[in-house]
């Protein structure tokens, strides 16, 4: 076999083994050759600058669009564990000043609903965290200026419609009923889509704090058709259709950590309500360990997970995060991802506000001393 020709090759060599412990060498000599092409290509971690970002000079941009700038180029952490501690009145003229107050309002609303009596998070979390991404997937960087993170998931009937969207009904419903309570606060439906998978996401015991911002605008018309990734897709396609994105593979491995929380229905519905790891309502790394092998008979696994989490650009990420302190890197890389992805297609990022001290706060330890 010939020598790697990278470092991140080198480390990958050792790490290999142990998964592609049935291929033959042929298979070991393609995936270090895809390696070598991708670590050459410099192309793993997500950098490039997104919306009016791209365009805007730096003396133009407000400090919460550097901070958004920062962490889209990997330079900040994408959680936060500031809070809101002093929220006035709802129906108070401060509370009317301040963009985020009616937001600690709606968080508040959101956290009641998707959190289990048993401190887990539930159906309701899942699917919100499910909808954050189907409402801002539905751009890519060869469609032009639309889709994205614009609520039209919800706001046009269409693309609810759609038959990918079709395990999302029950949660779409509930927003239509939250945008009705608070769109007299001027709260549009885009940022309550995101700011619900931010609060979904932190309600799972283990989850990161995301930064959450708001200020998108909302959009009735549909998303681009044929953007979202099906279950049954091979490797190479699916990371093409998030690099269309701008999302590489090292993100594309920490986004999917989000199946942690998941259940599946429609892939197979005769085992409706599968779990893609046996603690689905806990955001930690038994998903990454599990479909490395021996998973639980319990568990439902999705080929498109089975196929990326074997390829050897998402392999080293995987195998980290699946490893010792592999949950903090994982709520990291997450959070920076996720940063990206809840603004696709948004072309005022420099308009927006940080509201991420509505939050709840994180819970970063759990089982029987943690909660
Ligand atoms: C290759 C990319 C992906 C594919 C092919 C995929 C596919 C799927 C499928 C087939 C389901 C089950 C739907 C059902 O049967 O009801 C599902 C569930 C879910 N997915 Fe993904 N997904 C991908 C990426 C993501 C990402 C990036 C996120 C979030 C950041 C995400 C979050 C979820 C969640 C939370 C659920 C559970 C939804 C619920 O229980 O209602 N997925 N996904």
């Amino acid at each position: 076999m010939r020598p790697p020709s990278s470092a991140a090759a080198w480390v990958s060599l050792l790490l290999l083994p142990k998964v592609l412990a049935h291929p033959g060498l042929d298979d070991v000599l393609l995936a270090l050759n895809k390696l070598d092409t991708a670590a050459a290509a410099g192309c793993w971690e997500s950098t490039e600058l997104i919306g009016d970002l791209q365009w805007l000079n730096e003396y133009d941009l407000y400090p919460t669009a550097r901070l958004i700038r920062d962490v889209l180029r990997g330079e900040a952490s994408g959680q936060s564990d500031e809070y809101n501690y002093h929220v006035p009145p709802l129906h108070s003229p401060a509370c009317a000043y301040d963009t985020c107050c009616v937001w600690q309002y709606i968080a508040d609303d959101m956290e009641r609903a998707f959190r289990e009596r048993n401190g887990e998070c539930n159906n309701a979390a899942r699917g919100a965290v499910r909808l954050g991404f189907h409402d801002a997937a539905g751009w890519s960087k060869y469609t032009g200026q639309y889709g994205g993170a614009d609520g039209s998931i919800v706001l046009a009937p269409e693309e609810t419609e759609r038959q990918v969207n079709a395990g999302l009904r029950e949660i779409i419903d509930q927003y239509k009923f939250w945008f009705e309570r608070w769109r007299h606060h001027g709260v549009s439906m885009a940022d309550l889509i995101q700011m619900g998978a931010n609060v979904a996401t932190v309600v799972c015991p283990l989850g990161p704090r995301v930064l959450s911002f708001v200020g998108r605008y909302d959009n009735w018309n549909p998303a681009p058709d044929g953007l979202l990734p099906s279950p049954f897709d091979t490797a190479d396609n699916l990371i093409e259709i998030f690099r269309a994105k701008t999302i590489q593979p090292k993100g594309l491995v920490s986004l999917l950590g989000a199946h942690s929380t998941s259940r599946q229905r429609l892939v197979d519905p005769s085992r409706f309500g599968a779990p893609q790891d046996s603690t689905p309502g806990v955001w930690d790394t038994l998903f990454y360990k599990q479909i490395l092998g021996p998973s639980p008979a319990s568990v439902f696994n999705f080929q498109s997970d089975l196929v990326l989490s074997r390829d050897p650009r998402m392999f080293p990420t995987w195998k980290a995060f699946a490893g010792p302190n592999g949950q903090q890197f994982w709520d990291e890389g997450y959070a920076r991802e996720y940063v990206r992805l809840s603004l696709l297609g948004v072309y005022n990022i420099n308009n927006l506000t940080d509201c991420t001290r509505v939050l709840p706060p994180a819970k970063r330890s759990w089982g029987p001393e943690g909660w």
